[in-house]
C-alpha cells in the first residue's frame, strides 16, 4: 500500500488530523503515525483544549503540531470555548482546503471539527464513532458531541460491532461505516512493551484512581475522595495513586480530602507510558474515564467504573468492568472485596480483548486513502 499511495498523494492534498485532549492525542496518534509511514501528506492541527495534556501526550509519540490554536483557559466554559474552536478551525480549513478531516471521540473539540468541515462542505472521517448511552445527560455533554459528529461524517470508524449497530440504527448507510477495533490499543501495544510496572515504595499493593466528568463534579467529586479517604485509614498497607486531573472542579476538592495521608500519593497528570506503568501495576482501577475502561481488558485489571452508566458495554458484559456510580456504600463494598479477596480480583481478569487488536490506525488509513485520496480514474 504504501509505495502506492506515495505515490498518488505526493501531489494531493493533505489529510488534517483535528485534536484538543489527552484521550485524543492518544488516540489520534496511531492514526498520524500510519498516515507518515504509508506517506499520505498530513497536518496535525491541535485546538489546544487542553494544554499541558495535549503536549505532554502527543511528545511521547513524537507528533508535533503544525497548527495550535492554543484555546485553553482556566475552568473554560463550553459555549466560550465551542466559539473558539469552531471559528479557529474553520480559519485554519479555508487556508489548508484539505481532502479530508479527522477527528475523534466525543470533545468539544471533535463537535467543532464535525461542524467546521460541514460548513465548508469538506468529508469528515469520525475516529471511534457509534458509542452511545442514549442519555444527553450523561456523559454530558460527549452524548451530544458525538451524536452531532457522527451525523455530520462521512465516514465512521466503529471501534466494535455494537458501535456498528448503533450506526446502522441511526440510518447510517452500511458501506460508510468500517469496524476498525479502537485505536488506543495501537497506542498502548506501540508503548508497553518499554514499560515496566510501577512498585508503590512501601506498599506491596495499590489501586489506581483517575476521575474527571462533569456528572462527578461537585458532591460525587467529594464523596468520592471520602471513601477513598476512609478506605486508606482502614488499609494503612494498601496504597492508593491518584493522578490527578488539573480540572480545578477536581483538582481543589481532591487535594482537599487526601492530601497528608502516607499511603495515597496524589500526582500530577502522568504521561501514558508513566500512567501505563501505575496501571499495570495496580491491583485495581476506580476510574470514571473512557479510555482506562477501554485499555484495562487488554492488561487484565478489573475497573469499578465511578459511572452511573457507560457506552463501552463491551468491558462490562466480559465482566472487567463493573459499574459502580458514585454511591459511597456501593464503592466502599466493591473496593473493600478487591483489596480483600484474591478471588474476586481474578473473576474480574478475563482474557479478552473487546476493543481491538493493536491494527485499528492501518485500517482507517487504507479507508482514508480508499475513499479520499485514490484518483477518480473514470
Ligand atoms: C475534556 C472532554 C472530555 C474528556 C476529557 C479528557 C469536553 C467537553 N470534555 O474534559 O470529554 O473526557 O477532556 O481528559 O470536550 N486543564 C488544565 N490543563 C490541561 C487540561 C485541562 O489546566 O492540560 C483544566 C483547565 O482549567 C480547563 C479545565 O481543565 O479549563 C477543563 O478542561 P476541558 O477540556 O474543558 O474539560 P475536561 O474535563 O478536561
Ligand atoms: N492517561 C494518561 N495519564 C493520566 C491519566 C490517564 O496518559 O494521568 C491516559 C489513559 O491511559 C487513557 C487516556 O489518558 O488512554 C484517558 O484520558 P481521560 O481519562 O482524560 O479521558 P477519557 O478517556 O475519559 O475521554
Amino acid at each position: 500500500m504504501a509505495s502506492n499511495l506515495t505515490r498518488n498523494c505526493s501531489m494531493a492534498k493533505t489529510v488534517l488530523c483535528v485534536l484538543g485532549t489527552r484521550p485524543e492525542a492518544i488516540k489520534m496518534a496511531p492514526v498520524i503515525l500510519a498516515l507518515r509511514a504509508a506517506g499520505i501528506r498530513h497536518t496535525v492541527l491541535g485546538t489546544g483544549q487542553h494544554r499541558e495534556m495535549l503536549g505532554q501526550a502527543l511528545g511521547l509519540f513524537d507528533i508535533q503540531m503544525d497548527h495550535n490554536l492554543d484555546l485553553m483557559q482556566p475552568n473554560q466554559t463550553l459555549a466560550s470555548l465551542t466559539s473558539r474552536c469552531l471559528t479557529g478551525i474553520d480559519e485554519v480549513i479555508r487556508s489548508l482546503d484539505p481532502a479530508c478531516i479527522v477527528g475523534q471521540g466525543d470533545t468539544t473539540t471533535v463537535f467543532c471539527a464535525s461542524l467546521a468541515a460541514f460548513y465548508q462542505r469538506i468529508p469528515f472521517a469520525h475516529v471511534e464513532a457509534g458509542l452511545r448511552s442514549h442519555d444527553l445527560q450523561s456523559p454530558f455533554p460527549e452524548e451530544w458531541n458525538r451524536i452531532a459528529a457522527g451525523r455530520l461524517a462521512t465516514l465512521h470508524f466503529a471501534p466494535t460491532d455494537t458501535a456498528r449497530e448503533a450506526l446502522l440504527r441511526e440510518h447510517v448507510p452500511d458501506d460508510d461505516i468500517l469496524v476498525t477495533g479502537n485505536t488506543v490499543i495501537d497506542a498502548l501495544s506501540s508503548i508497553r512493551d518499554r514499560v515496566t510496572p510501577f512498585r508503590f515504595e512501601g506498599f506491596d499493593r495499590y489501586a489506581l484512581i483517575t476521575l474527571h466528568r462533569r456528572e462527578n463534579f461537585g458532591e460525587p467529586v467529594r464523596a468520592i475522595a471520602g471513601v477513598i479517604r476512609n478506605l486508606a485509614e482502614r488499609h494503612p498497607d494498601f496504597g492508593f495513586v491518584w493522578p490527578v486531573h488539573p480540572n480545578p472542579n477536581v483538582d481543589g476538592i481532591v487535594r482537599e480530602q487526601l492530601s497528608g495521608l502516607p499511603n495515597v500519593r496524589l500526582t500530577k497528570p502522568l504521561d501514558y507510558a508513566e500512567f501505563l506503568s501505575v496501571f499495570m501495576g495496580c491491583e485495581f482501577a476506580l476510574s470514571d474515564s473512557g479510555g482506562v475502561q477501554e485499555e484495562a481488558p487488554t492488561l487484565r485489571k478489573p475497573v469499578l467504573v465511578l459511572r452511573e452508566e457507560t457506552e463501552r458495554p463491551e468491558g462490562v458484559v466480559a465482566g472487567v468492568c463493573r459499574l459502580v456510580g458514585s454511591d459511597p456504600t456501593l464503592i466502599l463494598d466493591w473496593t473493600e472485596r478487591l483489596i480483600s479477596s484474591e478471588e474476586e480480583r481474578s473473576a474480574m481478569r478475563r482474557d479478552i480483548s473487546p476493543y481491538g487488536d493493536g491494527c485499528s490506525s492501518q485500517r482507517i488509513v487504507a479507508s482514508l486513502a480508499q475513499r479520499f485520496l485514490t484518483p477518480n480514474l473514470s
